[in-house]
């Protein structure tokens, strides 16, 4: 018998016992009142939804047969139906004979919910009810919070042009919104993160809602350049300055009261280097092979997937350049940090003409995604070029045998597991194999969430 007394678990909640036997809800009144919880009975499904509707319940316990000789429990799967139906997140815990368990089993599965054998044991039901009702308390207030957050995306993709961007993860709201807060002061930005992030996509929203958005775009992949040629290609060229050059205005006098993107900027050599930190500290630069010094306006948005505090210990990068460039840093994070992002994005990718199957979503929700978004959209439009059907399996994403850290792999929550258990009538090794886990390692889940191998 479970010990009285406060719990701040159970104080005030409101219990809905919805069951044909008096005596059951009797008994259950008694407990849940020894525990400061209040129980409504009902005697029947009607009364139940009834009383659902007359004031708010925290969590239902209900039974699945409803007059004495039904023993078939399709009352009690239509009633958890109707519940679920008008109160998809209201937790709801099934009481049902050892006979009904696989039913039972089937309807926790949807979440919310849980189910216990008649004759419950007080103390099993009690810990069921508590977790359960933290379970419901997280997500309402899970709920709040999504929403709050939607309305925040939705008022910053109001006020700025956030250039087709599509995320849902919190990091890269609180990243873009940085971004946007940023764009129209008049000071040198440094975007950061790996391959395939979406550095390009924050420049270019940090460019179209800056105070010189008007102005040129110019962009620079001082990557994609054979180092000698990237100063004339920044700074211009006079004629004969070097074999074979021509007349050229460089990139910064093309941006000129606009914005210049200098992608992959780890690659600039020495005397680049010093070249750019010039033209950020005066605004002066000269063409190659001519001494006449220019000046031009330009907004310096930065890129690098490398590591620039390392290149300076190492002596590749300037200290001082690196400081000029920085006032601002944005760093993007790789996309397996930001998994709910991972699906909104595939689906952009998809273009409407296909969709995934959940299994395909599992999939790339799991993938551990090096190339970040880039490998993403590859992926998804290699799979809708190869794909025969419009839904697009798992297979059909051919995603490489890449695996996650150990230790990194997904739990199976409570629910999962006692579905597991009861579906293998509490064999270990049949519930681990059912799990994905090994033996070993559902023993450790089972430690950690207080569940013994008999059911
Ligand atoms: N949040 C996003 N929403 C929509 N498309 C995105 C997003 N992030 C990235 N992309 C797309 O993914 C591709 C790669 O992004 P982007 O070019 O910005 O990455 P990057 O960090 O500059 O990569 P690299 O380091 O290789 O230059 C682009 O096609 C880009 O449009
Ligand atoms: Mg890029």
């Amino acid at each position: 018998m479970a010990k009285p007394g406060k719990d701040p678990r159970l104080e005030q909640r409101r219990i809905l016992v919805i069951d044909d036997s008096a005596a059951v809800c009797a008994a259950l009144e008694v407990l849940f009142a020894l525990h400061g919880a209040r129980v409504i009975g009902a005697g029947s499904p009607g009364e139940g939804l009834a009383a659902l509707r007359d004031e708010p319940v925290d969590l239902v316990i209900q039974d699945m047969n409803f007059r004495r000789e039904a023993t078939t429990g399709e009352e009690g799967v239509a009633l958890f139906h109707d519940i679920r139906r008008a109160y998809p997140d209201l937790p709801i815990v099934l009481m049902t004979a050892w006979t009904h368990l696989e039913t039972a089993v089937e309807l926790v599965k949807a979440g919310a919910a849980d189910y216990i054998a008649k004759p419950w044991d007080d103390a099993r039901l009690l810990t069921t009810v508590r977790n359960l009702l933290d379970l419901g308390r997280a997500r309402a207030e899970a709920g709040v919070l999504r929403r709050r957050q939607r309305e925040a995306r939705a008022a910053l993709a109001l006020r700025f042009n956030l250039c087709g961007a599509v995320y849902e993860s919190e990091a890269m709201h609180t990243l873009i919104a940085m971004a946007t807060q940023v764009a129209h002061a008049d000071v040198p930005v440094l975007i950061t993160g790996p391959n395939g992030s979406g550095k390009e996509i924050l420049a270019d929203i940090i460019q179209a809602n800056s105070a010189v958005r008007a102005g040129p775009y110019v962009k620079v992949n001082l990557g994609a350049l054979p180092g000698e040629l990237i100063e004339a290609e920044l700074f211009g060229t006079e004629a004969g300055a070097f074999t074979g050059a021509r007349a050229r205005v460089g990139r910064f006098e093309a941006a000129d009261g606009g914005t210049l993107f200098l992608d992959e900027l780890g690659n600039l050599a020495a005397a680049g280097q010093a070249k750019l930190l010039r033209v950020l500290q005066t605004g002066q630069f000269e063409h190659l092979g001519s001494n006449r010094t220019r000046s031009a306006r330009v907004r310096i948005v930065a890129a690098t997937n490398m590591d620039l505090r390392a290149a300076i210990r190492s002596g590749d990068f300037r200290e001082d350049l690196y400081y000029r460039l920085n006032v601002i840093e944005l760093e993007v994070p790789p996309l397996a940090a930001r998994p709910e992002d991972i699906i909104p994005l595939a689906c952009h990718f998809l273009e409407g003409a296909h969709s995934l199957s959940a299994g395909a979503e599992q999939a790339l929700v799991q993938y551990p995604w090096p190339g970040n978004v880039r490998e993403l959209r590859n992926v998804i439009r290699r799979a809708c070029l190869l794909s025969e059907s419009a839904e697009i399996g798992a297979a059909a994403l051919s995603l490489p045998a890449l695996a996650r850290e150990p230790g990194d792999a997904p739990q199976p929550e409570r629910s999962a597991v006692e579905t597991a258990l009861a579906r293998s009538a509490g064999n270990v090794s049949r519930a681990a194999r059912e799990l994905g886990l090994s033996r070993q390692a559902l023993y450790r889940r089972m430690e950690r969430l207080g569940l013994k191998s008999d059911p």
